[in-house]
């Protein structure tokens, strides 16, 4: 398992904590006052100097662990490949020397140098402390003998030890992620922690073998199992490693077309914002959300394929031209089909200028035809393209495009789809008074 520490949220991680954010550092107080309390109960003395050989070897193992922590997608802290090493000394040691282990041990070079905040580092040692104790006492209800390991039997407890101190470091991560972010903790557990779970899960049962070494060979023989911690934390790495591509991938997309159509920058995140929002209210899968937000970036990028004649005409498009324009949805989908990790999001792209009567392009696919993420871009799309200025229009007011979206619910949109988002619309203040913008067409209001 990966340690505490090792699931940093980001303000944690080297950002400075934001003092404006008073639930936060009400969150964080409870839980140093919490983690401090647990160091009070489990202090350390009297020491046991025979322990002392084993828990330096333990801790100096966890100290390199946290050293070579993997970074978080999306500056979401980081993880390491700690936690082994912790269900060890609780395995060997007991809750007391496991959590001054663990406490003590896992302060990382960041926080060494202190270039992190005081608060960080507390939240860091409490969140420690306290995932420890509870991992201790679930191993030692589920029967688990501290000092002695029987292989055949010690699994079970060293299980229900990993799963809850797993439980208990993720849970008060994400709290503490929530509040900042202001993201649900499905999304930030999507984004941050599913992936890893399986391969820190199954690095637990080396805990056991460690433990047992320990017991019969002394603390030396141990160091041998670090190598196959190294090898997890390899994998983590090239996961997280893959994704940034993935993602610095998406940005240069999204750039080359905010180059070559500058009435377009801000639109792309706009939508995505609107689509992801829209999934959301739909409770969509976590991972349809997340598409959403890339698609949503990318659905016009095969405007990149478009010539600089008819994308910049402020005009009416002659017929040939606006046949050009029309094939940027197919454009679009062949250029993100090559990116294997965006799926089922192509189809999205190459259908996101389909109608609901069957009417739209390129195929003039009609109703549930129709892909659901493309509707939702559809409607995110058409609502940012009537609220936004164009040289051949100006914005419609936030209630003259509602009552346009209901006008086109049924005909153009998904009327599922409209409910939401004027749902996700209501109450939303208009930024400047555009109560006089009349729009100059009103057949198709849709980004093209
Ligand atoms: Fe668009
Ligand atoms: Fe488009």
């Amino acid at each position: 398992m990966d340690s505490i520490i090792g699931w940093l949220p980001a303000p944690f991680g080297g950002q400075a904590v934001n003092g404006s954010s008073t639930r936060l550092n009400a969150y964080i107080r409870a839980c140093v006052i919490l983690g401090g309390l647990l160091l009070v109960v489990y202090q350390p003395f009297p020491l046991n100097t025979q322990h002392l050989p084993g828990l330096a070897v333990l801790g100096l193992l966890i100290f390199v662990s946290e050293y070579l922590a993997v970074p978080l997608p999306r500056g979401g802290g980081s993880v390491s490949v700690s936690s082994p090493l912790i269900y060890t000394a609780i395995i060997v040691y007991g809750i007391r020397e496991a959590t001054w282990l663990a406490c003590v041990a896992s302060i990382s070079i960041s926080e060494l140098s202190a270039r992190l905040p005081l608060t960080a580092f507390l939240f860091n040692r409490a969140a420690i402390t306290i995932s420890t104790v509870a991992g201790g006492i679930a191993y030692e209800l589920s029967n688990g003998q501290p000092g002695s390991l029987d292989l055949r039997h010690g699994f079970g407890p060293l299980f229900v030890c990993a799963l809850t101190y797993t439980a208990i470091n993720g849970g008060l991560v994400l709290l503490a992620m929530m509040i900042q972010k202001g993201k649900s903790v499905t999304s930030l557990w999507v984004t941050n922690f599913r992936w890893s779970l399986p391969s820190l899960l199954a690095v637990t049962p080396l805990a056991g073998i460690m433990a047992f070494v320990l017991i019969r060979s002394g603390p030396m023989s141990i160091a041998l199992f670090f190598l196959p911690l190294l090898a997890a934390r390899h994998s983590f790495g090239r996961y997280v490693e893959l994704r940034k591509v993935f993602i610095q991938t998406i940005k240069a997309l999204v750039q080359t077309l905010d180059a070559k159509d500058p009435y377009t920058r801000g639109h792309s995140e706009r939508v995505a914002y609107w689509a992801s929002t829209i999934a959301r209210k739909l409770n969509l899968p976590e991972q349809d959300i997340e598409l959403l937000e890339y698609i949503g970036l990318l659905h016009d990028v095969g405007k990149i394929g478009i010539s600089d004649a008819v994308l910049k005409k402020p005009g009416i498009y002659t017929k040939q031209e606006y046949s050009e324009m029309k094939a940027h949805p197919v454009l679009g989908a062949e250029i993100i089909s090559g990116i294997t990790l965006l799926g089922k999001g192509a189809t999205w792209v190459k259908y996101h200028h389909e109608r609901h009567d069957g009417t739209g392009f390129p195929e003039g696919l009609k109703g549930d035809d129709i892909p659901l993420g493309a509707r939702i871009i559809a409607v995110a799309d058409a609502f940012d393209a009537m609220t936004s200025d164009r040289p051949y229009k100006n914005a419609m007011s936030l209630e003259q495009a509602r009552e346009e979206l209901k006008r086109c619910s049924g005909s153009q949109f998904d009327p599922r789809i409209v409910q939401v988002m004027l749902t996700c619309t209501e109450g939303l203040q208009q930024c400047e008074d555009k109560t006089d913008a009349v729009p100059k067409t009103s057949h198709q209001y849709t980004e093209i």
